[in-house]
């Protein structure tokens, strides 16, 4: 049970996951390049490619200064509770949880239920010890039987066990319920950071072909080599940490979630148990027990109660926090409390960025193509000794360029390769080379060329699929729409799964109370009618025809 206290922090560690990896590619500051204008060298490109990852870095330090000034309160109407450190004003914050007055408030909202579970363990304990006390000491001969309260107190024992039954079943239901979507939401969570990590891996991939281009290249110069080197570490620990944090994360909440769900499980078990037995000692007469009964009963419906306010509690912060996720979705441009937690450069500078990896991918597929028609696809006399490599045979075919001069996308005219395909394409224009790095057979490419040819597809490729994908995690649309589907497909059954487990706890802690006072009193009510049976029959008719 004492796990039950982390509860209220699940649907925080939720967001954690998502943020763990937008604060994780911002661990270290390297100082982004500033220029706007566009760039025709390659080189030049390479480096402002590498601007692409950089923001990644700068993103806390451009959040501050781009995120506009309006600034809205998350979730404001449900948050609106009474702040007892605030001399019980009304709570104006919104949802934000790093702010104690938002936990004090809906901690407040749920202390109905503490100081009922606080005044029935005080009252009930007196009320029991001066039973107690009235048993042993000042023992009087019952009598003033009524048959109308002896037939009320059972009508009532009935109904409130019944009740604590029907209590019993909702709990039970709700809590299969609560877990099943909460592990639905957990999976979805961790499903999304899985993916994002591995594609953080496959850009780390792309971006060590990138080096390879570096490696004896006619195209980059080895200077950049070291950069890339700085900016494949940086995403590779950012994906190590993204998925061993994930992973670590859910084992615990998962671990959370299961023990919460068999403690439920057996406190609905135990209940329905207690009620049974107490209902059939109690009919039965047999006080002892009854009384052993009502003590532990006692205990019991005071936790009952308090975990039933914990669950109120985690209820109204679950409902919070999907409201203030839902308000964060729809105001991208707003200042929030979950801007607090999750750096999103503007709409802006993450635009720029996708204009930054489509020019590289531009200008890449742009010199490969230059490569193939000034070079492979010509046959210059062997004076023109850096150019002439004995190219022979069919011409080349172009690389389709994703995008046109100003960015915008491209159709691929007719006889050019796409991205996918022209690996394999071009292998069959390779032909075999002499030391001096001539082609002794016929071909256009030598291998080297085509080694390059294919790293520069390879990175230009990467940056092409990658680049909506990177810019995503900068600009939060990702975590948008990551909360967006949760908000769709999960909000509602937490929301309303949660509910249910706390009026499941309510309905059995309110039966059991009521039972465990009528279990007395109907003992009492019976012991009346026995011994007023027993006296009366012992009067007028003699004493063997009360047994
Ligand atoms: C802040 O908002 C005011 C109007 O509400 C606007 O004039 C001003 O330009 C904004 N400043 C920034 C930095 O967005
Ligand atoms: C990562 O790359 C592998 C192989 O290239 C591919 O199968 C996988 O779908 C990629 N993952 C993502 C999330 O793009
Ligand atoms: C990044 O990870 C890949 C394997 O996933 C590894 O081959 C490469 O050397 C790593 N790069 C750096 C700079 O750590
Ligand atoms: C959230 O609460 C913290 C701590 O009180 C405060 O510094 C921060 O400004 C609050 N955020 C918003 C958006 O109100
Ligand atoms: C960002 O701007 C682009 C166009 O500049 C627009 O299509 C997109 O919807 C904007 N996104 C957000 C979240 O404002
Ligand atoms: C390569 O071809 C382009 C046109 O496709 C031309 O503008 C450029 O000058 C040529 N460069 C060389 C070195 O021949
Ligand atoms: C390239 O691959 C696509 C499918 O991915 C195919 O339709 C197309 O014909 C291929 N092109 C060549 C030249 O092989
Ligand atoms: C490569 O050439 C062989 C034989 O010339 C041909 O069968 C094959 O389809 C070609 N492959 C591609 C991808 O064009
Ligand atoms: C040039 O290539 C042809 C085959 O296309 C070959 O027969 C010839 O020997 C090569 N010339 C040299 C100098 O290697
Ligand atoms: C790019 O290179 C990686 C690793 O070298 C390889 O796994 C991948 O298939 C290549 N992708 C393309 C489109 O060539």
């Amino acid at each position: 049970m004492s796990r039950l206290g982390s509860l209220p922090l699940f649907s925080h560690s939720l967001l954690l996951f998502l943020l763990s990896l937008l604060f994780l590619l911002s661990s270290s500051s390297t100082a982004s390049s500033g220029s706007g204008s566009r760039f025709r060298h390659l080189d030049d490109g390479y480096e402002k490619g590498s601007v692409l990852v950089a923001p990644l870095e700068a993103r806390r330090h451009l959040a501050d200064v781009t995120t506009g000034n309006t600034s809205l309160v998350l979730a404001a109407q449900r948050t609106r509770r009474r702040d007892p450190t605030d001399d019980f004003k009304r709570y104006t914050g919104g949802w934000n949880i790093s702010n104690t007055h938002y936990w004090a408030s809906v901690g407040f909202a749920a202390a109905p239920f503490f100081v009922i579970a606080v005044a029935w363990f005080v009252i009930f304990g007196l009320c029991l010890s001066f039973i107690c006390l009235c048993y042993c000491c000042c023992r009087r001969e019952p009598y003033g039987y009524s048959r109308t309260c002896y037939a009320l107190s059972l009508i009532f024992l009935i109904l409130f066990t019944i009740s604590a039954i029907v209590g019993c079943i909702v709990l039970y239901t709700g809590q299969g319920k609560f877990h099943l979507s909460t592990s639905d939401t957990l999976n979805f969570v961790v499903n999304q950071a899985d993916t994002t990590s591995e594609s953080l891996r496959n850009v780390s991939d792309y971006l060590a072909t990138a080096k390879q281009i570096g490696v004896d290249s006619n195209f980059l110069p080895p200077s950049l080599q070291s950069n890339i080197d700085a900016v494949e570490g940086k995403i590779n620990s950012s994906a190590a940490t993204l998925s061993s944090k994930t992973m670590k994360n859910s084992k615990n909440i998962q671990d959370g979630l299961d023990s919460m769900r068999f403690s439920l499980i057996v406190l609905a078990a135990i209940m329905l148990f207690l009620v049974f037995l107490g209902f059939l000692f109690s009919v039965l007469g047999l006080q002892c027990l009854v009384y052993f009964l009502v003590i532990l009963g006692w205990i019991l419906v005071t936790g009952t109660f308090i975990l039933c306010g914990v669950f109120l509690l985690l209820h109204n912060v679950v409902a919070d926090t999907c409201v203030a996720m839902d308000e964060w979705v729809q105001n991208p441009t707003a200042y929030t409390a979950l801007d607090d937690i999750i750096p999103c450069v503007d709409n802006a500078t993450a635009q720029e960025t996708l204009l930054r990896t489509k020019d590289v991918t531009y200008q890449l597929a742009n010199v490969v193509n230059m490569v193939i028609t000034n070079v492979s696809n010509v046959n210059v006399p062997p004076v023109a000794r850096p150019l002439y490599i004995n190219q022979s045979g069919p011409s080349v075919p172009t690389l389709c360029n994703p995008y046109n001069a100003d960015l915008t996308n491209r159709q691929c005219a007719s006889g050019e390769v796409d991205f996918m395909n022209a690996t394999q394409v071009w292998k069959n224009y390779t032909c075999q080379v002499s030391s001096t790095g001539i082609c002794t057979t016929p071909g256009r490419l030598t291998p080297s060329f085509y080694n390059q040819m294919v790293n520069a597809v390879n990175v230009s490729y990467g940056l092409y699929h990658y680049g909506p994908f990177l810019v995503g995690l900068q600009d939060c649309s990702f975590v948008r729409q990551t909360f967006t589907s949760i908000n769709n497909n999960h909000c509602a059954d937490l929301r309303r799964y949660s509910q249910w487990i706390y009026i499941g706890l309510l309905l059995v802690s309110v039966a059991v109370m009521l039972s465990l006072i009528f279990w007395v009193i109907y003992a009492r009510e019976r012991r009346h009618r026995v011994y007023t049976k027993q006296f009366l029959a012992g009067n007028p008719e003699g004493r063997d025809k009360a047994r």
